[in-house]
């Protein structure tokens, strides 16, 4: 039985459930009141970081209006992300083109709007970035473990080498830029901390490395990964602060310490949404079928993409108590490869019926941004920013 209490308190769930209960289905409901906590924590937890919210995790203008307000900076990855930000007034100073694979011409649009700090793991782009945004400064992404441990890993089409990215920081240097810091992301959803560890000991010797040809890197991005709380046990985030502080401290002496980057996403976000789904039909393939199957009113194109593979175990929670049994959950469209989960089934009450309702917690992150336009004719998933 999913414990509500971990979400929410007493008072703030019964508003959300008063509010969905005039709400047609599907939708979510976003939580500002959580995010501005997981800010608040996350800040506590990391006192010397500068934190760059990645705006893909849920780009709605409620959320970057509040995270702005709170003194965030972001982290973003087009030009249409710059567009919304500075819109309600962030300066560029905050922003980082945090995105390694982009059109030069976008590069230019951002270096016009003010922005002076880029993301890159190539020569071509590092060139580009040369032309476009003179002077600025670079960070360069290198690859790292941690693929096996997370959720929904990153580091395979973003980053490269450490000694790709070590000869790319001398020749930003020879390009007339600024020759800033290293970044890497360990994957979202990491559930192993020591990753961070190893990613910091490349950093650590790439510092070392690049002193000897006269560039002192300032800052170290240590990127997302931090954890929402879904099904699939994690620490708290604050677990992950003390280890990497630990990691941090192990291999920068105090007079060295640079700069700190991070780039949540999933762990600000996550847990502040609620989707709003509806049962549409209750069926067996066969009168002897071992599982039920349930089809919800939401599915694979609504939203609820990081189910592939089942890589993301969203909580999930129904009003119904009675004995309950494995089932298959599915969405709504006529594709069969939106099936939420098979593999890892749900145990849902014997008398869930069509229209009962099945709330999805934890389900802030990479739902809006994911939902398709029009696939089967649906909508975009609504939401409710409360
Ligand atoms: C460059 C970059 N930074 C930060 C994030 C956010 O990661 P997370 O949601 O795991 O915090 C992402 C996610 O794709 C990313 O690509």
């Amino acid at each position: 039985m999913l414990n509500i209490d971990n979400y929410f308190d007493a008072n703030t769930w019964s508003k959300l459930k008063d509010f969905a209960k005039t709400h047609e289905t599907p939708f979510v409901m976003i939580n500002l009141d959580s995010i501005k906590k997981k800010y608040q924590q996350l800040t506590k937890y990391f006192p010397m970081a500068k934190i760059y919210y990645a705006i893909k995790a849920n780009p709605a203008i409620e959320i970057i209006r509040l995270l702005h307000e709170l003194g965030s900076s972001f982290d973003i990855a087009s030009i249409y992300e710059l567009e919304k930000v500075l819109s309600v007034g962030t300066s560029p100073d905050r922003l980082s083109f945090g995105n390694t694979i982009k059109k030069a011409k976008d590069i230019r649009t951002f270096y016009e709007r003010g922005v002076r700090l880029f993301a890159t793991d190539s020569e071509e782009d590092l060139r580009n970035i040369a032309r476009e945004a003179p002077g600025s400064k670079v960070y360069v992404r290198i690859l790292t473990e941690g693929g096996e441990t997370s959720d929904w890993p990153l580091s395979r089409k973003f980053g490269c080498h450490p000694e790709m990215a070590t000869e790319l920081l001398i020749l930003a240097k020879a390009l007339g830029l600024e020759p800033y810091g290293i970044s890497f992301h360990v994957g979202s959803q990491q559930r192993d901390i020591g990753v961070w560890d190893s990613a910091l000991s490349k950093v650590q010797f790439m510092f070392q490395r690049l002193a000897y040809e006269n560039i002192k890197l300032k800052m170290i991005n240590l990127g997302g990964g931090f954890p929402a709380h879904y099904l699939q046990k994690t620490h708290k985030v604050s677990v992950y602060a003390k280890e990497i502080l630990k990691f941090l401290k192990d291999d920068f002496e105090d007079e060295d310490f640079p700069e700190i980057i991070l780039e949540p996403g999933r762990s600000l976000v996550g847990e502040a949404g609620v989707i709003v789904t509806e049962v549409v039909l209750v069926s067996r393939k066969a009168h002897n079928d071992f599982y039920r199957w349930v089809y919800t009113d939401i599915g694979k194109f609504s939203g609820m993409i990081e189910t592939l593979d089942e890589a993301i175990r969203y909580p999930l929670y129904t009003e119904k108590t009675g004995e309950t049994e494995e089932v298959i959950i599915a969405g709504p469209t006529c594709d069969s490869m939106d099936i939420l989960y098979e593999h890892n089934k749900y145990a849902l009450p014997l008398d869930l019926a069509q229209g009962d309702r099945l709330f999805w917690f934890a389900t802030g992150a990479y739902t809006t941004s994911y939902s398709a336009i029009e696939f089967n004719g649906f909508p975009p998933l609504k939401a409710y920013y409360l």
